[in-house]
């Protein structure tokens, strides 16, 4: 840390009022002289420092308790500058989704040599984000360097949709943390390799494997997106070998027939110290107490916005055993992200109840 304390800056405006501006230029110093700096996205928040500072980077990997092989993603105000750190021009891959950016999506690309090796763990690949986030593209037009960022959590807690989480898990560990709401989408960055022929989703997200094969033609899936990680297994995304997005309380996965799936979530209510994560149609059979709502059944955006926040609130409750989430099995669209969070949380256990009958 550069300053005594960590700073909460609340931006009300969007970044665009006057009081904003000069709280974002007072946030984007601190990255320039090497400090590190929380900021709302519209995926989750992220922990920056500046990207060409080795002992900036290094103070994020501190502050989350986050392995030294884990690479970091860069994060910019313009799919313009990504030339200068990595070989986005002569991409063609790059060029056929230019219409996603800013937005929720990180293109995996050759590294420059400007990029320090701390950021990409030594691989020759960067991932470089433009969050389209209002507040997010006002300050790292400030900052004027990239910005590395993981997400803003301790490693391995779900990652933070809202100030509040970030401040949980990082006060007095960060210099600054940029209050702005929660994040809209809820759900990190969509990330694809584009170093690889075919391309390769590497983590689903907001930008739909559906929405990559429509503008790339073929996309392959990484491995890491649906299945377990096996010890000695190389990952593409160096991230998804570890534990992640888990709550104290171990969390079970359950999926069915709805009637079935809301008597056995209703039965466990009665016999187990559980909370329970679920659709809003699940709610007239089942006991309001430690229930979390993700929204309608046909409302997947919503379950993206709300999982996370969901998955957090259960650690505040005492003596809690077991998590049930109620999940769809179904992998389209913005579902996949939502499935492959929750396949992670809960540590790949899945409770089919139609293989049971
Ligand atoms: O939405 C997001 O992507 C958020 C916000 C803050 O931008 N950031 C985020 O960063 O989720 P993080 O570090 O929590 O997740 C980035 C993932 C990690 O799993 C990491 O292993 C992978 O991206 N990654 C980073 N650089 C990579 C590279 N060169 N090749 C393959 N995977 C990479
Ligand atoms: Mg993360």
């Amino acid at each position: 840390m550069i300053l005594e304390k960590t700073e909460i800056l609340e931006i009300t405006c969007n970044g665009k009022s006057d009081e904003d501006i000069k709280k974002l230029s007072f946030a984007a110093d601190v990255i320039r002289r090497g400090g590190t700096v929380c900021f709302p996205t519209e995926t989750v928040y992220g922990l920056g420092a500046n990207a060409l500072d080795k002992a900036a980077v290094e103070d994020i990997f501190k502050a989350k308790g986050r392995p030294q092989d884990n690479p970091l993603i860069i994060h910019l105000d313009s799919l313009e500058n990504a030339d200068k750190y990595c070989k986005a021009k002569e991409n063609a891959h790059l060029d056929a989704i230019s219409c996603f950016f800013p937005g929720p999506i990180t293109a995996v690309l050759e590294k420059k040599d400007n990029i320090p090796d701390v950021v990409t763990a030594k691989l020759k690949s960067v991932g470089v984000r433009v969050p389209v986030h209002p507040v997010a593209n006002a300050f790292l037009k400030l900052c004027g360097v990239p910005v590395a960022a993981p997400s803003a959590n301790i490693s391995g807690r779900p990652s933070p949709t809202d100030a509040k989480h970030v401040i949980e898990d990082l006060f007095g560990k960060v210099d600054v943390i940029i209050s702005a709401g929660r994040s809209e989408v809820g759900l990190e960055s969509t990330i694809v390799s584009l170093v690889t022929t075919p391309p390769t989703l590497l983590r689903p997200g907001g930008i739909s494997y559906e929405e990559l094969c429509e503008k790339l033609g073929e996309v392959a899936v990484s491995n890491a997106v649906l299945s377990e990680m096996k010890p000695g297994d190389t990952a593409s995304a160096p991230g998804m070998k570890y534990k992640h997005y888990a709550p104290k309380a171990a969390v079970f996965l359950v999926c069915g027939n709805f009637c079935d799936v809301v008597s056995f979530l209703s039965c466990k209510q009665k016999s187990e110290n559980c909370a329970i994560i679920g659709f809003s149609e699940d709610k007239d059979q089942l006991c309001e107490k430690n229930f979390f709502d993700l929204g309608s059944i046909n409302d997947p955006s919503e379950h993206a916005h709300r999982v996370f926040a969901h998955l957090r609130a259960t650690d505040a409750i005492e003596g809690l055993d077991k998590v049930y989430v109620h999940i769809t099995g179904d992998k389209s669209g913005i579902n996949l992200a939502v499935f492959n969070r929750l396949l992670k949380a809960s540590a790949y256990h899945i409770i089919d109840l139609t293989e049971e009958k």
